[in-house]
């Protein structure tokens, strides 16, 4: 293993320390190069850019490996919970059975959020799609907390978000709130804030709490993520959590970020409903005429597969099957998947299924709408974002603020 490599030009000989991770990843340490030589380094998109050492969570991409603070997440995904899993990530370390019933009676405790809220909730438009929401009042609860605690403000997060969520359907389609229970389990009561009937008693069924649980572990953390470095960006200008998770929202929802998963669901559709020909939208994906990319394919880092989509994969084959419902779009996608890793496009720019792929038929077979499909990303991603947030503090990062190499006028006079 190297310490240095060493960066030769005419004028400059110069050394560059290196650092190793774990699994031995190598970085060059250039945070000296410009002091020292002039230069900056060139990389738009950050796609080799290590902006932090991290101890969260682990990707190797050629192999197809995802650990959560060391666990693989096929370990995971068979014995933890979500809220197991959202404590290992904020903490480090999975929580014993006192630990567990603390974070999980402080988060029900905090299960309530401001009328005043509601109120802003209940006069935005019912167009307005639910992740500006979601990012709007997350921004807005700040104003409503009033907590010294900061470990508490995780809690309130993990408690508020799914409220906002379950409102917003809830208000969207004309049925009154339904209220946390203290006596369910957080996914439990995230599925009867939405799904419950009004005066009705709410029946849980363990098929799709099983998959919620599933999906929402498969989303909640993925080292630097655009969404991830943006709440690392905002809290690195000292930038309070709430705004930071609030931007982190709004990342999300971009198209070739979480809002994939709705757009997956939104082409699958289409290419049902034009007759199912797969081979002619490929062939689509491929013309760099056409702006139309195949959604749920690819990904900036996993370019061998994607073990997140191999696992959502199997969830939405379950419970399709459990819950008796056919589905012709999920036969549909399988179709589209296999045809597109046989085409050489896709074999050569190694182009396999993201967790997107899949998550959405998950999400519909549980009964969300498409819109929601990114706001249930959101809520498994919050305690990834938090532990990010809370790392970069801890680690006393200084403020994000990349160069750019300028290509505009030269200094000129205004002639007037
Ligand atoms: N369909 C067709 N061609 C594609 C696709 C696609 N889905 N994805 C990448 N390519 C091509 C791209 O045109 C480029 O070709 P060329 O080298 O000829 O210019 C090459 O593959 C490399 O793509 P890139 O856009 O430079 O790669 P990137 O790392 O910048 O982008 C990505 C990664 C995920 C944004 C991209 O693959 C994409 O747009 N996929 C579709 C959207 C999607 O599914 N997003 C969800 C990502 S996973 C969930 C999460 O965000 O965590």
């Amino acid at each position: 293993m190297c310490n240095v490599v060493d960066f030769n030009t005419d004028e400059y000989h110069y050394k560059l320390p290196v650092i190793y991770g774990t699994f031995c990843e190598k970085a060059i340490n250039i945070s000296q190069l410009r002091e020292n030589t002039g230069f900056i380094t060139f990389d738009p998109g950050f796609k080799n850019t290590g902006i932090t050492k991290s101890s969260i969570s682990f990707i190797d991409g050629e192999k197809g490996i995802l650990l959560y603070r060391g666990y693989p997440i096929e370990d995971i995904i068979n014995k933890c919970s979500f809220i197991e899993t959202s404590y290992l990530i904020l903490n480090g370390e999975l929580p014993d059975t006192a630990q567990l019933n603390f974070f999980s009676e402080k988060i029900k405790k905090f299960h309530h959020i401001h009328k005043d809220i509601k109120k802003i909730l209940y006069n935005i438009p019912n167009f307005y799609h639910p992740m500006g929401i979601l990012s709007s009042l997350t921004y807005i609860l700040d104003a409503f907390i009033q907590c010294l605690q900061e470990e508490d403000l995780y809690l309130h997060l993990l408690a508020k978000l799914p409220i906002l969520a379950a409102l917003t359907y809830r208000k969207k389609i004309g049925v009154p709130p339904s209220h946390a229970d203290r006596n369910l389990d957080y996914i439990s009561n995230l599925l009867k804030m939405f799904f419950s009937i009004p005066n009705q008693s709410y029946e849980q069924n363990p098929i799709i709490s099983d998959a919620l649980n599933k999906i929402l572990i498969l989303h909640a953390d993925h080292e630097q993520n655009c969404s991830t470095t943006t709440v690392r960006l905002l809290g690195s200008a000292h930038s309070g959590l709430f705004s930071s998770i609030s931007a982190g929202i709004s990342a999300l929802w971009g198209r070739l970020h979480g809002g994939a998963n709705q757009a997956v669901i939104e082409m699958l559709e289409t290419i049902f409903k034009n007759g199912g020909n797969v081979n002619k939208w490929i062939e689509k994906a491929k013309n760099k005429k056409d702006p139309f990319r195949l959604m749920g394919f690819g990904h900036r880092i996993y370019k061998n597969f994607d073990p997140r989509a191999k696992i959502a994969k199997k969830v939405a084959e379950n419970v399709i099957q459990q819950l008796g419902i056919s589905d012709p779009i999920l036969d549909l996608a399988k179709n589209l998947e296999e045809n597109a890793l046989k085409d050489s496009y896709f074999v050569e720019k190694k182009l396999y299924p993201n967790i997107d792929f899949y998550s959405g038929i998950i999400y519909q077979a549980i009964g969300f709408p498409k819109d929601m499909f990114t706001v249930m990303f959101a809520l498994g991603r919050l305690p990834g974002w938090m532990a990010h947030w809370k790392e970069m503090k801890l680690n006393r990062e200084p403020i994000g603020r990349p160069r750019q190499i300028y290509i505009g006028y030269k200094k000129r006079n205004i002639k007037k």
